[in-house]
């Protein structure tokens, strides 16, 4: 049995191979990881299990015949990272270049299936040069088995798409349906069409750094929800992105040990918000104030930066929070800051994350480019995700709630639970001075003095409705509260919730406006 035994590790050895060594210094050499030393820093020492390492292709055309790799540029398998079970793939760039044949494609499918079944989620690290080319159709039909599995785990298990080289044409939309996707700078690119053809349709030019770069998709299509510096920074976000859900959708995310102090009062949340109720402060000090220290971890960074989103502990316990940011264009919500809090906060919903929502809007932004980009039904892909959303909720209003905008930010009336006020808080349908010239506008135009009547009505309409009283007097805000006591209150909030069962009206599903 001698013979048999070398054979298994001769084949061992040579699938660990890959490409062969001239490929994987190419690799190292454009500053990139192979396929197993990405998985080696991913997952727990030695708990890596590999899946059909000796899996091969079928191709029969222009000379594929001829040219085998055992494992057929992609290892598969699953392992553990901090402990949890996780599956995961990992292109191999060295064997024709990652591209996905039939049988890569049946290797990823088999770890998705597993995933399901299971419970666990599934890591994608994706460096490839899309389809097969050799292979034709029996590619993309791989291609598609892998979209429908996205689809079928979407909600299901967390699934985290990390870019460490080319993904372009239809394989972008792999990591599309999945949850999150990170990129790596300058060594990462994602695109539906390249440069190339880019410049024949279109006659631009464009590099494909420019064109679908970290940088490109991480600011101005927000595609992906982290750029990182390194492959190294990518792979430890993929873990501390874990360590805050849970590994599935019947789960919970894990719970951090925390010893629940006598006094969570927290004093520098008495002084943030400005004496000018005009001038602006960051959200994220507020956050800072309120999470357990150390703990935010901001998704969407670099994108849509006038809504914060990102998750946080409280006394351990994982939440995703999403706050208005009032030091950018004033916190208002546009397009593009209410798709992508709308994304987050699905996501929480559909993996038992309570929601936090830290509210200081002065309202939509007008203007034709919001408008004829659809802020009607962008906005309410945002009302739409907080009134579906049954985790737990709870809403502190720092300052501004104007408008319909109050009634999008988690408010009483779409289900959220708890609903709080600082005293700072102006709960009214438009800001004073707006409100004034509209309601008061032929008294001010007929006074003797109209500035002096126009700064009247302002003191009258300020004194009236910027507080947050008329809202605590019809019990649309729960309880108005100091600042500083807001990390206690929401501590004993989400305690107070952690039983909560909410189901919706029986449907096939909903229909969001997309
Ligand atoms: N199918 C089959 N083999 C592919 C491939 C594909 N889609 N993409 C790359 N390869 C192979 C190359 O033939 C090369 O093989 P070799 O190592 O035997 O020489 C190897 O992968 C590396 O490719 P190379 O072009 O040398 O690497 P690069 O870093 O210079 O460029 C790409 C990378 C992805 C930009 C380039 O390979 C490319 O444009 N590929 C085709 C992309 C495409 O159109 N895909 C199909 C539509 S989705």
């Amino acid at each position: 049995n001698k013979d048999k035994f070398e054979l298994l590790q001769k084949k061992n050895e040579e699938a660990l191979q890959g490409g062969g060594e001239a490929r994987i210094a190419a690799q190292h050499k454009k500053g990139k990881l192979t396929a197993r030393e990405r998985i080696h820093l991913l997952l727990d020492e030695g708990t890596f299990q590999e899946i059909d390492k000796f899996v091969m292709h079928r191709a029969k055309d222009f000379g594929l015949e001829k040219e085998h790799y055992l494992g057929d540029g992609v290892v598969t398998g699953y392992g553990e990272v901090n402990g949890r079970l996780v599956y995961v793939y990992s292109q191999d760039f060295t064997v024709f270049g990652g591209s996905l044949s039939e049988t890569h494609a049946e290797k990823i499918c088999k770890i998705m299936d597993m995933a399901m079944k299971n419970g666990a989620p599934v890591i994608g690290l994706n460096d490839s040069g899309g389809a097969r080319i050799q292979e034709g159709v029996v590619s993309l039909g791989g291609y598609a088995d892998i979209f429908y599995r996205n689809t079928l785990a979407s909600g299901v298990v967390p699934q985290i798409s990390a870019i460490m080289g080319p993904c372009a044409g239809g394989a972008v939309y792999s990591p599309a349906i999945t949850d999150f996707i990170l990129m790596v700078e300058n060594t990462s690119y994602m695109f539906v069409t390249g440069p190339n053809v880019v410049k024949t349709v279109t006659q631009e030019t464009v590099t494909a750094e420019e064109l679908g770069g970290a940088s490109t998709h991480s600011t101005k299509s927000g595609v992906t929800h982290f750029a990182c510096a390194n492959e190294l920074e990518c792979i430890n976000h993929i873990k501390k992105l874990l360590s805050y859900i849970p590994q599935n959708c019947e789960d919970e995310a894990p719970i951090y040990e925390y010893e629940l102090k006598d006094d969570e009062k927290r004093s520098v949340l008495d002084s943030i918000i400005p004496d000018n109720p005009n001038h602006p402060y960051d959200m994220r000090e507020v956050i800072d104030g309120i999470a357990d220290e150390g703990s935010f971890f901001e998704v969407h960074k670099n994108y849509a930066d006038n809504i914060v989103v990102g998750f946080a502990r409280l006394a351990g316990r994982s939440i995703g929070i999403v706050g208005n940011q009032p030091q950018s264009l004033a916190g208002v919500l546009d397009n593009h800051a209410s798709i992508k809090a709308a994304r987050f906060v699905r996501f929480c919903d559909s993996f038992n994350v309570p929601l936090l929502v830290l509210v200081d809007v002065p309202g939509f932004l007008p203007g034709t480019d919001q408008e004829w980009n659809g802020i009607i039904v962008n906005g309410a892909k945002l009302l739409y995700a907080f009134s579906e959303a049954t985790v737990p909720r709870v809403t502190v209003i720092t300052r501004k709630a104007y408008g319909g905008a109050y009634d999008v930010m988690n408010s009483k009336h779409i289900g959220a639970d708890l609903n709080f006020a600082w005293p700072t808080a102006e709960i009214a349908v438009m800001g004073a001075k707006g409100a004034a010239e509209i309601i008061f506008k032929r008294e001010i135009a007929e006074a003797e003095n109209p500035e002096t009547k126009l700064q009247e009505k302002i003191d009258e309409y300020t004194a009236k409705f910027a507080n947050p009283y008329r809202a605590a007097h019809r019990g649309f805000v729960d309880e108005v509260i100091v600042p500083s006591e807001t990390r206690e209150k929401l501590i004993r909030a989400y305690k107070m919730l952690e039983n909560k069962v909410d189901k919706l009206p029986r449907k096939k599903h909903g229909n969001i406006p997309l």
